[in-house]
């Protein structure tokens, strides 16, 4: 399986998941939200657009989201395999992919839910903390940095997502339920939906992909 999607609400481990195991298989990861973080934050025309929706916790317009994915596609930059962390999150993006994917034959192996309690998702994110210069994510206290608010990696000060603060996090859970709850039944009707259980630890988590995807690794812990 190289082909995937990872659905599940904010929190539940899509980009910790999805970084590993597209090292781990060799495909792309590719997350639409890294790449508005990254948009808001270099000011673009995109960043200008999303950053107002971004921070209320809500969904950027559809059209923005699906031009993007669609230049990617067309660019070839999916041809070997990927991740797709973030999109689709609304039925028009899911019905929009499987366009793109038909017109550049390719298909779609697997959705992959990571099923997480909401109470779970409010504990995650606001122990969450990030290094803004190579991205890793810390959790307190679950995933500590080595010295305390810096990055083991490159000694940067981390730094919290604004959308990270409760009353955001908390319409961020309302919004996956209207918006992107329905695209779970979507892919269930064409038989690509794979639940898996995200409240286990992330090396738990990491083994159940690995047996989704079929990798022969089991021993090596990520
Ligand atoms: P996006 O960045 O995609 O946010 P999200 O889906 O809300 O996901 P998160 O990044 O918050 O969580 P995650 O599931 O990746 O969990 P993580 O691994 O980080 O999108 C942000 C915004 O961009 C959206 O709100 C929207 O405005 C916009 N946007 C993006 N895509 C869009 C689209 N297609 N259409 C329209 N708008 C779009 O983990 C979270 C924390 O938990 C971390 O601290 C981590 O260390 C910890 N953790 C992870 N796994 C475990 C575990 N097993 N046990 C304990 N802690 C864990």
């Amino acid at each position: 399986m190289k082909n995937l999607i990872f659905l599940g609400p904010p929190g539940s481990g899509k980009g910790t998941q999805a970084v590993k195991l597209a090292e781990k298989i060799g495909v792309l990861h590719l997350s639409t939200g890294d790449l508005l973080r990254t948009a808001v934050k270099e000011g673009t025309e995109l960043g200008k657009q999303a950053k107002q929706y971004m921070e209320r916790g809500e969904l950027v317009p559809d059209e923005l989201l699906i031009g993007l994915i669609e230049s990617k596609v067309t660019n070839g930059d999916l041809d070997n395999g990927f991740i797709l962390d973030g999109f689709p999150r609304t039925v028009p993006q899911a019905e929009s992919l499987d366009g793109m994917f038909e017109k550049n034959n390719m298909k779609l192996d697997a959705a992959i839910l990571l099923q997480v309690s909401d109470e779970e998702v409010v504990k995650r994110l606001s122990g969450r903390w990030f290094c803004p210069k190579c991205q890793r994510t810390y959790n307190f206290p679950a995933n500590m940095p080595k010295q305390e608010g810096i990055c083991d990696d490159d000694g940067e000060k981390l730094q919290r997502r604004p959308d990270d603060e409760e009353a955001v996090v908390r319409n961020r859970l309302e919004v996956y339920k209207k918006q992107t709850q329905p695209i779970e039944d979507y892919y269930r009707k064409k038989s690509v939906l794979i639940e898996v259980n995200g409240e286990q630890s992330p090396d738990s988590v990491f083994n159940d992909l690995l047996k989704v995807v079929g990798s022969q690794v089991t021993e090596e812990r990520i």
